[in-house]
């Protein structure tokens, strides 16, 4: 197959381009070239989007599958839609595009937040997770609209894996690593979800191969936080690794963050957002998903915390910020 992908130099999108490359399709990727390199075996097409007509290059050209991975650009992706000329399209859209953050369970039919049609490309710093979600709602109904029965939505949760630049995973994993206590969010009671990068492509070259269609969550299955950072420890801690739970409150006292960034504790969340991380599965599944052992994810988020070496992680908490709070 001849696979074009808007992006493939990123983390998610890097991957589907190496996953569709190994397979021996012909892989093309759009991209500035800014946020790394593509994958051995793909080509690059240097494209800047955010200028009009930046995909005048590629048009003209027949793609039997599109991979498009642009995020908060409403405006990208009509023009990608107008300018290509393709036999199936997949949109990698977000679990931010529903309208309830808080029930647990929920299933691709679920209701979504508005649409916002912006056409301009937003900073996801300085957006709320409302509005991005409303772009992303846009963006699915613009494929949908153009491409129609050839069209695949997958919206996908927290990604982990090899080159997550979040560091989500990887604080968990290095601080285990480095033993002795560990202080975790004492509440017992959270979900999580996440997806390695590596299992989402595997699944989105298979469908474009299928030519499957229809919206699916690009989720695993609901595992229990706690337990989550249990498991971490017993893969990569040492033997003195012990988590210390603290209660949320007193985290919150001391200035600590939810979900990612710094001085958080990287996929903490209050109640309100437990149904972000905890979607249903089984319809993913059912379509050919297929989750690697957890232990591989782990083992990749303690690579990249390890090759943070002594620069500053995206997100978690310092050595100094962790001393403190367990005094
Ligand atoms: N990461 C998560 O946890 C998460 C959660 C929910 C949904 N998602 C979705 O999953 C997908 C993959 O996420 P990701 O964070 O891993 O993204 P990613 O693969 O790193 O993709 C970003 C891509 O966009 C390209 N890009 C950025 N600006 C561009 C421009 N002006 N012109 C052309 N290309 C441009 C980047 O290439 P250059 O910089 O080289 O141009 C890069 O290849 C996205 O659709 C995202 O919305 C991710």
């Amino acid at each position: 197959m001849r696979i074009l992908v808007l992006g493939a130099t990123g983390h998610g999108s890097g991957w589907i381009a190496a996953e569709g490359a190994v397979r021996g399709h012909e892989v093309i990727c759009a991209a500035r070239g800014r946020s790394g390199t593509v994958p051995p075996g793909a080509r690059l097409v240097k494209v800047d989007r955010s200028r009009p007509g930046a995909l005048a290059p590629l048009a003209g050209q027949r793609f039997d599958a599109v991979v498009d991975v642009a995020y908060g650009a409403l405006g990208w992706v009509r023009e990608a839609l107008a300018t290509l000329d393709a036999g199936h399209w997949t949109f990698v859209s977000s679990i931010n595009t529903y309208a309830d953050t808080a029930t647990q369970h929920q299933t691709a039919d679920a209701p979504q937040v508005p649409p916002v049609y912006e056409e301009e490309r937003v900073d996801l710093a300085d957006t709320t997770p409302e509005h991005y979600g409303g772009i992303e709602v846009a963006s699915e109904h613009a494929v949908r609209d153009t491409m129609g029965a050839r069209s695949l939505i997958v919206r996908p949760g927290p990604i982990s894996g090899p080159g997550d630049k979040t560091d989500r995973f990887a604080y968990w994993a290095g601080r285990c690593h480095r033993g002795g206590p560990v202080v975790v969010p004492d509440d017992p009671a959270q979900p999580i979800q996440h997806l390695d990068a590596r299992d989402l492509a595997r699944w989105v070259i298979t469908a474009a191969e299928q030519r499957l269609t229809g919206a699916f969550d690009a989720v695993g299955p609901v595992r229990d936080f706690l337990g989550t950072l249990t498991e971490i420890a017993a893969v990569v801690g040492r033997a003195d690794t012990e988590l210390v739970p603290i209660a949320p409150a007193d985290l919150l006292a001391a200035g600590v963050h939810h979900w990612q960034g710094p001085a958080s504790l990287p996929m903490w969340l209050p109640e309100p957002f437990y149904g972000l991380v905890s979607h249903d599965w089984r319809a993913t599944r059912d379509a050919g998903l297929t989750i690697r052992p957890f232990a591989d994810t782990v083992h990749a988020a303690l690579e990249e915390d390890l090759r943070r070496g002594n620069r500053p992680r995206a997100a978690g908490l310092t050595d100094e910020e962790h001393a403190a709070l367990l005094s």
